[in-house]
């Protein structure tokens, strides 16, 4: 039986393409001018990496100029383990190259990085192009989330790593100039499945949940453990301890914003998943079972809201909806300060969040649905003026899908030259 990642929306694509002149449906505004990478997992032909997290990132890339769509092209990222099948651990240790780089791409001081969790970002050129591992000049000594935040004030790059082994988590920080200034251990009590953790401006946000790392669970490694609890960290980005708050047990693999209110209290929003909902998604997300894919793997988690208060130490927990939905994602223009809209992919749609008045509006796409990537206006004069770009896949054909983030109303549609397989992160490139 073809396992659930390799089928439906899962199913890799076979080789790379480029295709130009792309067919647009509707009108793209002029000024969406720059490049939309999409990166996710897609195995060789015949090849089984045992896990949907396992699969040799491609990166699919489509080049929007002038109100037209100049191409579209797909490639590999050309890590050690995909040119020379370079072991993970080896006799000299953890090789942090030897990863897949298949979960994020994002420009920092001109770079494009190619991003997972597990080791170093791979730099790509503008046609998606693989350069090679990136190491920050032999500063970065350990592996690199691919949720890093960029400070819109000013243009530093957070980020951290964790590992299997002490140290189990570092902080990060890139300078605007793309150098690695800072590298600062943080305490935690062992080693768990980190995958994103928020900044505001003051602070450093982490997500110390009970999905912890055994090496002798072989495969991907983690389970949910009771035993471990579920605490949230704040640090001062300038220094200092790290204070817990002890929360309910959940995951997420996914923040939206964070910010400081009025008051200091941190303010966190997150798609949450409890125990009874992570634990069989987890099993199902690895699995040979029944392939309709991206529903589930996208229907388990609920918008909540942890708002952590530093004078009496204690969390306030609350859910802002009871949908399923994922992906949260936000102007990031506002990263680290309050801001009031959060878009999110639900089943065959996207869901906007309204944060101030609690209201939502949910746009069906007629298809599986991808991370809303928002791009903002030139000189836009409200949070949400701009547009939402996500790639929708029906049957065997994708559409990159241009809305209106005010109201989700179409404003393009780019038919891509052949499926895109359902993936992680994006990114929108605009030109430099
Ligand atoms: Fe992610």
């Amino acid at each position: 039986m073809t396992p659930k990642y390799l089928s439906g929306t899962l199913a890799p694509v076979p080789d790379e393409i480029d295709a130009h002149g792309l067919t647009v449906d509707g009108a793209l505004p002029e000024e969406l001018t720059g490049r939309y990478f999409r990166n996710g997992p897609n195995p060789r032909p015949g090849e089984d990496p045992g896990h949907w997290f396992a699969g040799h990132g491609m990166l699919h890339g489509v080049r929007l100029r002038d109100g037209r769509a100049e191409w579209y092209r797909n490639r590999w990222v050309r890590t050690k383990l995909f040119t020379e099948n370079a072991p993970f651990v080896g006799e000299n240790g953890v090789d942090l190259a030897a990863v897949s780089a298949n979960t994020h791409v994002v420009r920092h001081s001109g770079r494009i990085l190619a991003l997972v969790e597990s080791g170093f970002p791979y730099e790509v050129t503008p046609e998606l192009d693989t350069v090679g591992p990136v190491d920050f000049g032999g500063r970065l000594t350990t592996a690199m989330t691919a949720h890093p935040k960029q400070d819109p004030l000013t243009g530093e790059l957070h980020f951290f790593g964790y590992g299997f082994f002490p140290p189990y988590l570092t902080y990060h920080r890139l300078s605007a100039g793309g150098e690695l200034v800072e590298s600062r251990q943080i305490e935690v009590p062992g080693p768990t499945m980190m995958h994103d953790f928020a900044v505001t401006e003051h602070h450093l946000v982490w997500l110390d949940l009970p999905v912890v790392f055994r090496l002798e669970r072989g495969g991907m490694p983690y389970a949910w453990e009771d035993d471990y609890g579920a605490r949230i960290g704040v640090t001062p980005r300038a220094g200092g301890p790290t204070r817990w708050f002890e929360v309910d047990p959940c995951y997420v693999f996914h923040v939206g914003n964070a910010w400081e209110d009025a008051h200091g209290r941190i303010v966190l929003n997150a798609a949450r998943y409890t125990r009874d909902r992570f634990t069989p998604l987890w099993d199902e997300i690895g699995s040979e079972a029944d392939p309709a894919a991206s529903a589930a793997a996208s229907g388990a988690a609920v918008l909540h809201r942890w708002t952590l208060d530093p004078a009496t130490g204690v969390a306030k927990e609350e859910p802002l909806d009871d949908r399923n939905v994922e992906f949260p994602t936000f102007n990031e223009d506002l990263l680290g300060r309050q801001s009031r809209y959060l878009y999110t992919v639900g089943e065959d749609s996207l869901v906007k969040y309204d944060q101030r008045d609690g209201s939502s509006q949910v746009r069906k796409t007629g298809g599986d649905t991808g991370e809303a990537v928002f791009v903002p206006a030139e000189g836009a004069s409200a949070e949400d003026e701009g547009w939402l770009l996500s790639v929708v896949t029906a049957g065997d054909s994708s559409r990159l899908l241009v809305l209106d983030a005010r109201d989700l109303s179409d404003v393009a549609s780019v038919r891509l030259p052949r499926r895109v397989p359902a993936g992680f992160h994006g990114s929108w490139l605009g030109e430099e």
